[in-house]
């Protein structure tokens, strides 16, 4: 299987959409046999954790696009937003590294975890440049600065990608990975889903599949668990970016269609964020277990909480007879050698609160 069915199925797209391969694809579908037999659902893992063997998740589909644009418009430099564990911004921080640009992350507080200090020590150790801003207007003046330090030092702005790489270019990964997807449908690994569930943090990953699957002619309807405020997530920021990026592909391509923002066919749900964003919720937190006793590896803040939307769907019966995709976007590389011995007093200053406060109590691993 090609690892770019949407250029396959749209062949002209190819020359004006920049691309570069990152990431290992396509990701295997797997059947969860024993939650499929004990819901009466047909339940499947789509395990976007194994994108790539330097970090996975669902960052890597969306560089590939990202990156290859920056490459193409000749950056030196990526400037990249986040809360302080930021999987995008590790993410960024490695695959531009890999692509000999430097990687700069601004990225503002966020409740503490195990996984936040993981990020920091790898990120770091990656040669990323790390920011902390207290509020959005500190982050506001530190873009200035980076621009005019870009301007100075490479001759030219850096290369701006806005939270979670979710702007039009980005979420293209997800509208390949909705065809990727398809075309597992078509290869008979999975029979056609009913509905999809992921993680709405940016929304690139959620618009993107609602968008690919839509173009690939399937049916399948996606449910956004939302784990962020607004305006990150809300149902306006869905039709903005879902139409965004048709247009974006529409306008490289007059084939591939020109498509309504299909209301009915996309589902926020509301009721797994708990108290905020990066706060772990006694469901996230089951979820999370569950999940280890099936082999995936997830976490408090996206995965968790997606998951536990997914099993409230399976468990209440909802899916009874329906064939359901849970879209596992976290990394499952143990980077732990990576980041043995590493010092955290070596991160700029304000990063070393979250090593010295506690994590919080349903932070379990
Ligand atoms: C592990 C994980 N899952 C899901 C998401 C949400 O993806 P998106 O920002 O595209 O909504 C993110 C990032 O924000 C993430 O890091």
């Amino acid at each position: 299987m090609s690892t770019l069915p949407l250029f396959d199925a749209f062949p002209a797209l190819r020359g004006p959409i920049p691309h570069v391969a990152l990431a290992a694809l396509p990701t295997p579908i797997e059947r969860l046999d024993a939650l499929s037999s004990g819901t009466g659902a047909n339940l499947y893992v789509k395990r976007d954790d194994l994108t790539s063997p330097v970090y996975g998740g669902n960052k890597v589909r969306k560089l590939e696009f990202l990156l290859g644009r920056a490459m193409h418009d000749g950056a030196r430099t990526v400037l990249t937003f986040g809360a302080a564990g930021s999987n995008h911004a590790l993410a960024t921080a490695l695959f531009a590294r890999q692509l000999g640009l430097r990687s700069v992350s601004m990225l503002v507080p966020q409740p503490v975890a195990q996984s936040v200090r993981r990020n920091l020590l790898f990120g770091w150790k990656a040669g990323a440049e790390l920011h902390h801003f207290e509020s959005q207007l500190r982050v506001k003046l530190g873009v200035l600065h980076q621009m005019q330090r870009g301007l100075f030092r490479d001759g030219r702005f850096p290369n701006v990608i806005p939270p979670g790489g979710s702007s039009p270019v980005g979420t293209l990964g997800f509208v390949n990975a909705a065809f990727e997807l398809a075309a597992q449908v078509a290869s008979g690994l999975l029979p056609e889903p009913d509905l999809v569930f992921a993680a709405s943090g940016t929304m690139g990953t959620v618009v993107g599949l609602m968008l690919g699957l839509q173009a690939a002619g399937l049916r399948t309807r996606v449910a956004a668990i939302r784990v962020t405020q607004p305006p990150y997530t809300s149902m306006q920021k869905a039709r903005e970016l879902f139409s965004a990026t048709n247009a974006l592909l529409h306008g490289a391509d007059p084939a591939f269609p020109d498509l309504a923002f299909p209301e009915r066919e996309f589902e926020l749900r509301h009721d797994f964020i708990g108290p905020g964003y990066g706060r772990y919720t006694e469901a996230s937190a089951r979820a999370v277990r569950c999940g280890a006793d099936l082999g995936l590896r997830l976490e408090g803040t996206y995965t968790g909480k997606a998951f536990a939307g997914f099993l409230d769907a399976a468990e209440s019966g909802a899916l009874r007879g329906k064939t359901a995709v849970f879209w596992d976007t976290y990394n499952s590389r143990d980077f732990a050698p990576e980041i043995a011995g590493a010092d955290y007093h070596e991160l700029p200053a304000p990063f070393h609160r979250y090593f010295e406060e506690a994590v919080q109590p349903l932070d379990s691993h």
